[in-house]
């Protein structure tokens, strides 16, 4: 198997300075505390606490996802998935990282499966579009909706939609066209599945949103799309075994977790993911959700104010380098950067000769893409060491379902060391919910009476503000 790999020298003092790099000495003192975050998550593990660990072996969730793909796939010409946040980044980087990107352009012949929508928004111009596209296909469209809760406004409100109009189109068959993935024995979604007769998948428990990528949550979509989910599984067991090794410096989650926390300290609040690979920008959509919901938090362990947290962005290479890149070399040197880099894409796509007699332009005739994308990323890599930017890179050898499944397990690990070394709580984001709860009140939910009058105040609009 392919194996992604870390590397990290140009994050190092060695690189690029004390004072914007890591040193040897700022390892060795955080060596002993990683060795200590490292049994714990050990003993978590053991004690059923870090549930996400072991999808990868889960061997009922997998047969649970193939028995519900072998189902639909030859009755499906488009997948429609409803869910947001935890329950829709994975399923779009699988699908952007893995298939063609003009998949959903291919006949339906030629597709390895359904056309996938995956509607992450209530944009009612964006619900419409695909409405519109889907209306004609509704005999052979699939809605596979995602929730723990079943009342998350988003998905609720997509799923009342997409249900009624199956219904009215169907009739009482348009129940055989819904999937939904949820609570195994409780809460809204859970009894409407029960009630209407749906087909059903488990949102595995004990597991937040950010962590069930590698679940039925994002398997079911890649699955029915033609990506080879063992293979992907297989990635993630693969990194899984490569991470059970306590050595600071061996250990890739550990080593990312470890430089991320020493240069946060150093006033690098700021993580950008930055893919050389237009493939992998998603993987950057997931990243930010991971890092921003897991260490964004108020206070520690201890209940001490702390604010832990550093940013998370993402950028395309070569794209912002023509957008970015600026700001990255000369403004504040609060970043550490990340790439992603594709050592052999599955094309490397040539660049004609045809204009190799025009002098400025002599040097790309007869050369190829793949080799053009890799020397932007080694120049943008070169240039922000020349400015003293600390980076490091994820090395894919090929982009394929086992390297897509180990890169994300290794961050679902390396965000787990990240939050202990902030002693936080990783798996929780209390902070969403006041937003969530302020629209349940402007939406006339019941119970939110009163937060809807503190509300009343911040909806008028002070005309002194206004220009
Ligand atoms: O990561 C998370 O926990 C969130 O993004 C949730 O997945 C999101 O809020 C959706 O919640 P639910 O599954 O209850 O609809």
């Amino acid at each position: 198997m392919d194996r992604i790999s870390l590397y990290w020298r140009n994050a190092t003092a060695e690189a690029i300075g004390d004072k914007h790099g890591v040193t040897e000495r700022e390892l060795q003192e955080i060596a002993p505390k990683i060795k200590q975050l490292y049994q714990e998550q050990l003993n978590d593990r053991k004690a059923g606490k870090l549930r996400y660990r072991d999808l990868p072996n889960d061997s009922d969730m997998v047969d649970a996802v193939h028995r519900e793909v072998e189902h639909f796939r030859d009755k499906c010409d488009v997948l429609v998935v409803l869910g947001i946040g935890g329950r829709a980044l994975g399923n779009i980087a699988l699908q952007s990282a893995l298939n063609p990107y003009t998949y959903n352009l291919q006949s339906d012949r030629t597709r390895p499966g359904p056309q996938l929508f995956v509607l992450d928004n209530v944009d009612p111009d964006q619900i419409k579009a695909v409405v519109d596209n889907i209306s004609p296909k509704l005999k052979k469209t699939v809605i596979n909706v995602i929730s723990k809760s079943g009342e998350t406004a988003e998905t609720a409100s997509q799923f009342i939609l997409f249900r009624d109009l199956l219904e009215k189109k169907l009739g009482k068959k348009y129940k055989e066209h819904i999937l939904a993935t949820t609570d195994p024995s409780g809460g809204t979604l859970r009894e409407i599945a029960t009630k209407e007769g749906y087909r059903t998948l488990d949102v595995p428990e004990g597991v937040g949103g950010r962590f069930t990528v590698l679940s039925a949550v994002g398997l079911f979509s890649a699955g029915m799309c033609g990506i080879d989910t063992d293979a992907l599984l297989e990635g993630a067991a693969a990194m899984d075994k490569r991470l059970k090794e306590p050595d600071l410096l061996k250990n890739p989650a550990a080593l990312i977790a470890a430089i991320s926390y020493i240069l946060d300290r150093k006033g690098k609040h700021i993580s950008v993911m930055m893919p050389y690979s237009t493939s992998l920008y998603y993987l950057g959509d997931w990243f930010r959700q991971l890092w921003a919901e897991s260490l964004g938090k108020q206070v520690d362990l201890k209940g001490k104010d702390v604010s832990a947290g550093q940013t998370p962005i993402k950028a395309l290479g070569t794209t912002d380098q023509h957008s970015q890149v600026q700001l990255y070399r000369e403004g504040p040197n609060d970043k550490l950067i990340t790439f992603l880099e594709v050592e052999r894409f599955s094309q490397k796509l040539a660049i004609p000769e045809s204009m190799k007699d025009v002098q400025t332009l002599r040097y790309l005739a007869g050369s190829n893409f793949q080799t053009l994308i890799n020397s932007e990323k080694l120049g943008t890599e070169y240039a922000l060491l020349e400015s003293k930017r600390p980076t490091m890179t994820v090395l894919f050898p090929t982009i394929s379902p086992q390297t897509v499944g180990q890169f994300l397990y290794l961050y679902e690990v390396a965000v787990s060391f990240m939050g202990g070394l902030y002693n936080i709580n990783t798996y929780d984001q209390p902070a969403v919910q006041l937003g969530k709860d302020a629209t349940y009140a402007l939406m006339g939910k019941d119970g939110y009476a009163d937060l809807a009058k503190k509300i009343e105040p911040v909806a008028k609009r002070d005309k002194k503000y206004l220009v």
